[in-house]
């Protein structure tokens, strides 16, 4: 086994000792040291200039909740054992299972395993393939791998949406459309109902189906699932993401009972922690009045980045933004300068071969004017000529 110490004092020379103290230095002093390590060197996420990843920053109340969760270490497997975290998950499932047409589902650590879960429920209802698009998120065809499932990958259009003419034929498949790519934030069309099972990856752009743009998401209600991570555009932190579906007892397929369970484990993980009562709590504290304006808050900022870029004569945007992620890239600079000059300020992605600079509008307290300044500063640094690339 090779030991990553090489990494601690390569790049992160901060007081730590880079070998393990054999004793130790007491709890106190630790969490003083670490924890101050930890603050000086984490990107600030809620910072007026951020827009890069789909991160955003958490409200106290969750971060103050989950450290409350951290010390009553509840365990969902064990129902008996985590009587008001297993009653938060119901609750937090019935309030938002039904904005998607669910009924039913649980909380797991992400959508990377809320798309294996369902694409494994899926499997057991007798889907023996995966089709999705070219621009599905990379946990969809890590999912068909480990279940064995062969994948087909459908061209995208234009715009980066899933072109439904080069659909295969969707026999005994399981299909997954995608509600905000994690590269272009583009809304699938949803309304295929061929297949066997129907998958909505919504990971990014679900939370949008809480606010008034919720008509982007129509036809998710016809799906057999629908993943939504709520350490994304719910503002939870990370470990956070619902796995929904449609029918009463889809979960029955997976789930095992033991001879030391008092209740069936469902899903993919085991032990798990209680995030559902971090989300009850900010949802509770927002009311859904208050987390749909951070949403739509987010979403006016990304259409007011797009018009100043589409309007500047020094940027090309690539195409308006429908889930609040911007793509844009200058028109007479190389990318590569821009984009480290850009930091952490935003990120990169990749569209038809070509690197395109990305925004993601998941810090509701960016600032445009910030987040223009940056973009300017970015803009006079790096010339090397007219090749963009
Ligand atoms: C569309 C999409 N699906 C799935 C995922 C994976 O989600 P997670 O990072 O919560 O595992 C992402 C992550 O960015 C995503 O953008």
């Amino acid at each position: 086994m090779t030991m990553m110490t090489g990494f601690l004092m390569d790049e992160v020379p901060l007081g730590i000792p880079d070998r393990w103290p054999a004793y130790g230095l007491g709890e106190r002093e630790a969490l003083r040291l670490v924890g101050d390590v930890a603050r000086a060197h984490s990107a600030p996420l809620g910072d007026p200039d951020v827009l890069a990843h789909m991160d955003p920053p958490t409200p106290i109340i969750a971060s103050e909740l989950v450290g409350l969760n951290a010390s009553l270490n509840q365990n969902l497997l064990h129902s008996d054992l985590s009587p008001f975290a297993s009653r938060a998950e119901h609750l937090i499932i019935a309030w938002l299972a039904p904005f998607f047409g669910m009924i039913e589902g649980h909380m797991c650590a992400g959508s990377t395993i809320a798309n294996l879960t369902a694409l494994w429920c899926a499997r057991e209802h007798g889907a023996t393939r995966v089709v999705a698009s070219t621009d599905a998120h990379l946990s969809i065809f890590k999912a068909a791998h480990i279940l064995g499932m062969p994948f087909e990958a459908v061209p995208v259009d234009h715009m980066g949406r899933l072109e439904r003419s080069k659909l295969p034929c969707l026999d005994h498949a399981a299909i997954v459309l995608t509600a905000g790519t994690t590269g272009r934030g583009v809304i699938d069309n949803l309304d295929v109902v061929d297949g066997v099972w129907l998958h909505v990856d919504a990971a990014w752009a679900g939370p949008l189906r809480l606010t008034k743009y919720a008509s982007r998401l129509d036809g998710v209600e016809r799906a057999n699932s629908v993943a939504v991570s709520a350490h994304k555009w719910l503002f939870q932190p990370k470990e956070s993401a619902l796995i929904l579906f449609k029918e009463q007892e889809a979960q029955t397929a997976i789930s095992y009972g033991g001879p030391y369970l008092s209740a069936s484990n469902i899903g993919v993980q085991g032990s798990r922690g209680a995030a559902a009562v971090a989300l009850l709590g900010t949802c509770l504290a927002w009311g859904r009045e208050g987390l749909a304006e951070r949403i739509e808050r987010c979403v006016a900022l990304s259409e007011a980045l797009a018009e100043r870029l589409s309007s500047n004569p020094n940027v090309t945007l690539r195409q308006p933004p429908e889930s609040a992620v911007v793509n844009w890239r200058p028109r007479t600079r190389r990318v590569d300068p821009v984009l480290l000059a850009l930091g952490r300020t935003a990120s990169r992605t990749a569209i038809d071969g070509e690197v395109w600079i990305r925004n993601v509008a998941a810090n509701p307290h960016a600032d445009l004017n910030a987040v223009w300044h940056q973009i300017e500063k970015s803009l006079s640094v790096g010339f090397e000529g007219p090749t963009a690339g």
